[in-house]
Formats: structure tokens, sequence, C-alpha cells
């Protein structure tokens, strides 16, 4: 779908994508890319980053693939020196990695729950807290009174409760609030804007994939108030928007892109 934004809305841009080389990470790069940004995408799997990145380039985008673990200081501090090596500085750093899988709680080991924890809460801070000092106002490649932008992808998952996802509920959740810590301190200091975007249930995504009942196919209809199922597309519109200068007084939010789920019901 043609993008009603400007092209050049993200020119001379530097973004950084954790899980930037699959789902909905690698959607947001595309468009990152194709609104004027260089990106660099972080991934775990060499495979799928090297697919990624010769897929951007196929489009003209400038792009650096680096392999990595969010759950590893020593990864994230490699990643963001290489991007800043690459492209000399960081705009705009989107914290898309991270870990799923269905399990009541009573299956769950302690273990497993850290384990995504690890990847979606400690692992968006530690990015964060490592991106800091080149996102700052004043900092390596920037001037001293504009600061960069944050985009944390969350989930809807934790607004109510939802079963077999007590691991990756408390991970979001956490994740949330970390967007919320962080426009604060942040935002007051460094002018920083911190966001989070939460889709709903999105298309042709590993976590459609992994968690998606059939049912949601079958009976959305029955309850979801757009009668569809999110596009990859639209988390990236609504990434472009926030971090672009469209959203430049948005600050500790976190937009659901859900097409109204999480607060319907079925109809009588
Ligand atoms: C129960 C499980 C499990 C499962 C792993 N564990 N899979 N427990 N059911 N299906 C437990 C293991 O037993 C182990 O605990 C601990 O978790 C760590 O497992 P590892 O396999 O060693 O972890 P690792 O290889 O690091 O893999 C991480 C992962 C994996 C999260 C388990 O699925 C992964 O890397 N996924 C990344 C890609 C992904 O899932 N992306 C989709 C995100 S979708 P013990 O106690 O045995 O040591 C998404 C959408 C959210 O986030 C919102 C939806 C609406």
């Amino acid at each position: 779908m043609e993008s009603p934004f400007k092209p050049d809305i993200l020119k001379g841009k530097v973004a950084l994508l954790t899980g930037g080389g699959s789902g909905i990470g690698f959607e947001i790069a595309t468009q990152f890319g194709k609104h004027g940004a260089s990106v660099a995408i972080m991934g775990r799997r060499k495979q799928v980053l090297d697919s990624a990145v010769s897929t951007l380039q196929s489009q003209g985008i400038r792009v650096i693939g680096l392999e990595g673990d969010v759950r590893k200081k020593e990864d994230a501090m490699r990643v963001i020196e290489s991007t800043i090596k690459h492209f000399g500085r960081l705009d705009i750093l989107v914290n898309a990695a991270a870990g799923n899988f269905l399990v009541n709680a009573e299956d769950l080991s302690p273990n497993g729950f850290r384990t995504v924890m690890d990847i979606d809460s400690v692992g968006t801070f530690t990015m964060c807290h490592e991106a800091l000092k080149y996102l700052k106002k004043g900092g390596p490649g920037r001037g001293p009174s504009s600061g960069g932008t944050i985009l944390n992808i969350s989930a809807t998952l934790h607004y109510t409760a939802s079963w077999y996802q007590i691991h990756v509920s408390a991970a979001k959740a956490a994740v949330d609030s970390i967007t919320r810590s962080l426009a604060l301190e942040w935002g007051t200091d460094y002018d920083i804007r911190v966001n989070g975007i939460a889709p709903g249930p999105i298309g042709d995504t590993a976590g459609m994939s992994k968690l998606a009942p059939e049912e949601i196919g079958k009976k959305r209809e029955e309850y979801m108030p757009l009668y569809k199922l999110g596009e990859k597309w639209d988390i990236a519109m609504a990434a472009v928007y926030l971090a672009s200068d469209a959203g430049k007084y948005i600050n500790g939010t976190t937009l659901i892109v859900d097409g109204g789920l999480w607060l319907s019901r079925p109809r009588h």
C-alpha cells in the first residue's frame, strides 16, 4: 500500500532496529528506509539478517545488518557502536526484538518466564541504556538542541489477562513502564522522546503463526471491530508517524494499533 507520508519525512535520520530482520521490525525498517532514513538492523540469525539486508538494498535503502542478542550487554554495545561507525549518528532506536511461546502458567518454568523478561524487558532497557549517549541532545553527530527518539514495540495482552501468556504479559507491562519512565527522565534531561506501539493481531508475523489460534481467523467477524487482522504496514505507519517530527509533542505514550480489538466483546 502507498504511504500517505512524504518520502523524505525521515531524510537524514539513522535508525537502529532490534528484531529488524523479520516480521514487524523488518516492515518498520523498510518503511523507515522508504521515507529517507538509513537503517541498521540487529538480530540473532545471520541468514535472516543477510536476506533482509539484500531485500532492503534492492529497494535502494541504505542498510547494514548487525548480528547480536539484546540479552547480551556486550552485543548491545557493539551493535550501537557499529551503527555509529557506519552512519555517524543515531536518531531512532526501535526495540522490536521479542520472544514468545504459548504455555500455561503451571507448566512454565521460572527460567522460561525469565527468558522472555530478559529479551523483551531487560533487552529493551539495555538497548536504551547503551544508546543514550548517542541519542541525547549534544551527543556525537547531533546538535545541542535536539535529541533522538525511542520506540518500544509492546502488546495489548496485559491490559486485561491473556491465556498462556503470563510471561509475555508481564514483560510487555514492564516495557510500557520503561517507556513512561524514560519519557519522563530522558525527555526532561535530554530531549529524547520515548514512545511505544501496541500492535493487535497482525497477519503474516511470527506472533500470529505461533500464537494465533485458528479461530481468530474464523470467528473474528464476531468480535473484531474492524473485522480484519492488521497488516505490518499499519504498525510501520504508526512508527513513521511517531518517529518523525509529526510526533514531536508525543512522549511517553503507547499507541494501540489493533483496530479496537482489545476493548471489544462478542456481539449478543
Ligand atoms: C514452555 C518453553 C518453551 C515453550 C522455551 N521454553 N520454549 N517453556 N513452552 N514452548 C523455556 C525453556 O524450557 C527454557 O526453560 C527457557 O524457556 C529458555 O528456552 P531456550 O530454548 O533455551 O531459549 P532461547 O533459545 O533463548 O529461545 C528464546 C525463545 C524463543 C523465546 C524461547 O522462542 C525465541 O527465541 N523466540 C524469538 C522469536 C519469537 O518468538 N518472535 C515472536 C515474537 S511474537 P528451562 O527451565 O527448561 O531452562 C510476540 C508477540 C507478542 O512477541 C504479542 C502477541 C499478541
